[in-house]
C-alpha cells in the first residue's frame, strides 16, 4: 500500500514522533509513505518526498515537522478540492495520513465525503480540538509556558511588579489554564470569559493588601474584554488580514492589560508575549509517548480501512472518533479545572 502523510497548520512539538511512527509501522506492513510538503498545499502543488526507516531515523526528539506545514486550504479555490482528490491519485496514494487541528482536519472532513480515503491525528498545542481528550504539543507548550512563568516570578518578585504573561490560545485558554495552576497565577484570563478589568484589578489590590508585593497574570492571547471603553468585545490583533481559513494574527492582550493594571492599581506593571518559542523545540516525554500512540493507531485504521476517522485518545486508551465529528465543534476549557485554578486568584 502507497500512503501519503502531510502536517497542516501551525508546527508543534511531537509532529515528528507521529511521521517516525507512522513510518515504522507501515515498513511492518510492507507498506511505502511519501511525505506530502507544507500541509494541503502538497496536494495542490506536490513534490512528495519518500520516507522510509532511514529518513526517520534520529527525528523522535526533534521539534517542528521534516515535512513542512502550511495553512493552505484547497477549498479556497473553487476547483482545489477536485485538484486535491486528482493529485492524490496521480500520485498513486491509496490512503492519507492528516496530521492537524480543526482546519486541517475540517479539510480532511470534506475530502472524505468526496471520496479520499483519509485518517486524521489530533495536533495543536492549544488542545482545542473536540473528540479527543489531549492533542499531542500541548504538554509541551504547558511546559515551556510554566517555565517562563517561573523564571518571571522570580523577577517580578525582585522588583514588586506586576507581570502579565500572554500564551497562546486562539480560541480556548487549556494552555492559560493549565499553565497558570502549574506556576501559580494569582489570575488567569481565557477566550472563555470575558475579561472584567474592575475584577482584575480588584483581586491584584486584594493580594497585595495581604502583603504580597508582586502578582502574575496569564493571559491567552485570544481573551477578550467585557464592556470596557474602545475594548468592548474586541479581540487584539497583529494584524487585520487572514488567513486561508480566516483567522486573523492574534497578539498583544498582555501590553493593552498590562497599561490598564497599571493604571487603575498604579503598580508598576511589565508584560511578555511567549509566542511562538511555545511550539519550538524538543517535545515532553509525554509528547513523544502520545504521538507514538496516534502514529501507530492510525496506521492500524488505515491498514484496517477505518477512514473518515481520527486518533483519539479517551481516558487512557486511544480510539476511533468520526472526523466529521472531531471538526464539529471545538473543546473549550473544563470550567471544573478553571474552578481549580480560581482558588488561588488574588
Ligand atoms: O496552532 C495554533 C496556534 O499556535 C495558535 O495558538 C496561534 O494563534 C496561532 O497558531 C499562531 O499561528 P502562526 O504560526 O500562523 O502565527
Amino acid at each position: 500500500m502507497k500512503i501519503g502523510v502531510l502536517t497542516g497548520g501551525g508546527d508543534c512539538p511531537g509532529l515528528n514522533a507521529v511521521i517516525r511512527a507512522v513510518v515504522r509501522k507501515s515498513d511492518a506492513h510492507s507498506s511505502r509513505v511519501v511525505g506530502l510538503r507544507n500541509g494541503w498545499k502538497g496536494l495542490m502543488d506536490p513534490s512528495p518526498m519518500d520516507l522510509d526507516s532511514r529518513m526517520v531515523s534520529g527525528i523522535l526528539h526533534i521539534g517542528g515537522t521534516i515535512i513542512g506545514t502550511s495553512r493552505t486550504n484547497p477549498f479556497k479555490d473553487p476547483a482545489g478540492a477536485e485538484k486535491a482528490l486528482k493529485n492524490f491519485k496521480l500520485l498513486g496514494l491509496e490512503a492519507l495520513v492528516a496530521i492537524g487541528g480543526e482546519d486541517t482536519l475540517g479539510v480532511a472532513a470534506k475530502l472524505y465525503d468526496k471520496g479520499l480515503p483519509v485518517v486524521g491525528i489530533p495536533k495543536t498545542i492549544d488542545n482545542d480540538l473536540y473528540g479527543t481528550d489531549f492533542t499531542f504539543g500541548f504538554d509541551t507548550a504547558v511546559s515551556i509556558a510554566t517555565d517562563a512563568i517561573d523564571r518571571i516570578h522570580t523577577t517580578a518578585e525582585s522588583h514588586n511588579r506586576v507581570m502579565v504573561v500572554e500564551v497562546m490560545g486562539r480560541h480556548a485558554g487549556w494552555i492559560a489554564t493549565y499553565a497558570g495552576i502549574a506556576g501559580g497565577a494569582d489570575v488567569i484570563l481565557i477566550p472563555e470569559i470575558p475579561i472584567d478589568l474592575d475584577e482584575v484589578c480588584d483581586l491584584i489590590l486584594r493580594r497585595h493588601s495581604r502583603g504580597k508585593s508582586f502578582s502574575i497574570v496569564v493571559v491567552a492571547e485570544g481573551a477578550q474584554f467585557a464592556e470596557k471603553p474602545g475594548m468592548n468585545g474586541e479581540l487584539i490583533l497583529q494584524e487585520m488580514q487572514k488567513d486561508e481559513f480566516g483567522h486573523v494574527r492574534l497578539g498583544g492582550i498582555s501590553q493593552v492589560l498590562s497599561k490598564a493594571i497599571e493604571k487603575r492599581t498604579r503598580f508598576e506593571t511589565r508584560y511578555v508575549v511567549l509566542g511562538h518559542i511555545q511550539r519550538g523545540g524538543s517535545p515532553t516525554a509525554h509528547d513523544r509517548v502520545l504521538a507514538t500512540r496516534y502514529g501507530i493507531y492510525a496506521t492500524e485504521m488505515v491498514h484496517r480501512g477505518e477512514f473518515g476517522k481520527m486518533a483519539a485518545l479517551q481516558g487512557s486508551r486511544i480510539t476511533a472518533v468520526p472526523l466529521s465529528e472531531a471538526t464539529s465543534k471545538l473543546k473549550t476549557v473544563d470550567m471544573e479545572i478553571y474552578g481549580i485554578a480560581k482558588e488561588f486568584f488574588g
